[in-house]
């Protein structure tokens, strides 16, 4: 049986927070979300011709890290393949493989890359069966409806996704250093697709999408000046809303360990020190994610000897 496709797609950092939805089938954000492309750390996708008694199937690809899907999960991966080839008119059946270049169950969004990866799989099957192309931007509307935040992986480097769609932003930082504090590495007890849910019965709900997209807006000015410090404060204040709001819901959750705010509290040290550093966040998670900027290697180097000794950083 000879592999017909080979795709893959990048993961992405959100800085401005995709959390809460207006429809849960589709994945429609309740605010507008903007994020950085991480180039490297990418999930390969594979798919090859199964004979037509066969049904779809999905297999951990080989040639990447070892990957362990729980039984839901491939469900849902399956399921949004098979809505994937109705939308473009993928026909037949397929193996559909797919694996991460980045350890499995480290905090990175890999829901994120493999939903995008899949969504380009079917769609380079669909245009070799003949099916007419579709743009980028159209691609990534598609893909979030398996998976939110997979919509921003499809472009690169500055993405904003708003009711306007998906598109590129630019500002004078380029080439960003992602690094990952993994505090923990376990598979996660309340999903992101349940947080969505879940943080609809927090009272900080209620003005939460009017602060996610007033962020939004000071964050993209205050990047276009070049005034990262002020971009480091609203991305800070960003994330603690998030898991503000994950903290005030009834019932409560909640991600952070005492390992995440001795990372948190040593880098803000740093920040305060140095009046300078990584823009710093976190998603549905405990592991703590930083950006340099493409000039703050030793910055960095400085960073992991001297203010994250013992943490395992990716
Ligand atoms: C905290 O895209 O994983 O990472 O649409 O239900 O699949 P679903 O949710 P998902 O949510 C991501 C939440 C986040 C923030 C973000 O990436 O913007």
């Amino acid at each position: 049986m000879s592999s017909i496709i080979k795709v893959s797609s990048p993961s992405n950092i959100a800085l401005i927070k995709y959390m809460g939805k207006k429809n849960h089938e589709l994945n429609v954000p309740s605010n507008s979300s903007l994020s950085w492309t991480i180039d490297h750390l990418r999930t390969y996708v594979e798919v090859k011709a199964l004979s037509n008694k066969e049904t779809d199937r999905w297999a951990p690809l080989e040639s990447q890290q070892d990957i362990s899907l729980s039984e839901s999960s491939v469900a849902r991966y399956l399921n949004f393949w098979k809505k994937l080839k109705s939308k473009l008119g993928v026909e037949g059946n397929f193996l559909v493989s797919s694996g991460n270049n980045f350890p499995f169950g480290c905090g990175l969004a890999s829901s994120a890359s493999s939903f995008s990866a899949l969504t380009l799989a079917a769609h380079e099957l669909s245009c070799k069966q003949g099916q007419k192309p579709l743009n980028e931007h159209q691609l990534a509307l598609l893909s979030a409806q398996g998976s939110g935040s997979s919509c921003r992986s499809l472009l690169e480097g500055w993405v904003k996704w708003s009711e306007q769609g998906v598109q590129q932003v630019s500002f004078p930082f380029d080439n960003l250093i992602h690094k990952v504090i993994v505090v923990e590495s376990g598979e996660k007890k309340i999903s992101s697709s349940q947080a969505h849910k879940m943080i609809s019965s927090s009272l900080l709900n209620v003005q939460r999408q009017a602060r996610a997209n007033q962020r939004l807006e000071d964050l993209c000015q205050v990047l276009q000046k070049g005034d990262w410090k002020r971009a480091y404060e609203i991305c800070w204040s960003e994330f603690w809303d998030m898991h503000a709001l994950f903290e005030t819901s009834e019932p409560s959750f909640g991600y952070m360990t005492a390992l995440t705010m001795k990372a948190l509290n040593s880098l803000r040290l740093f920040w305060q020190n140095n009046g300078d550093g990584p823009l710093i966040t976190m998603d549905a998670g405990p592991n703590v994610h930083m950006l340099f900027r493409e000039d703050q290697n030793k910055l960095c180097d400085d960073i992991l000897a001297n203010c994250l000794e013992g943490f395992s950083v990716l």
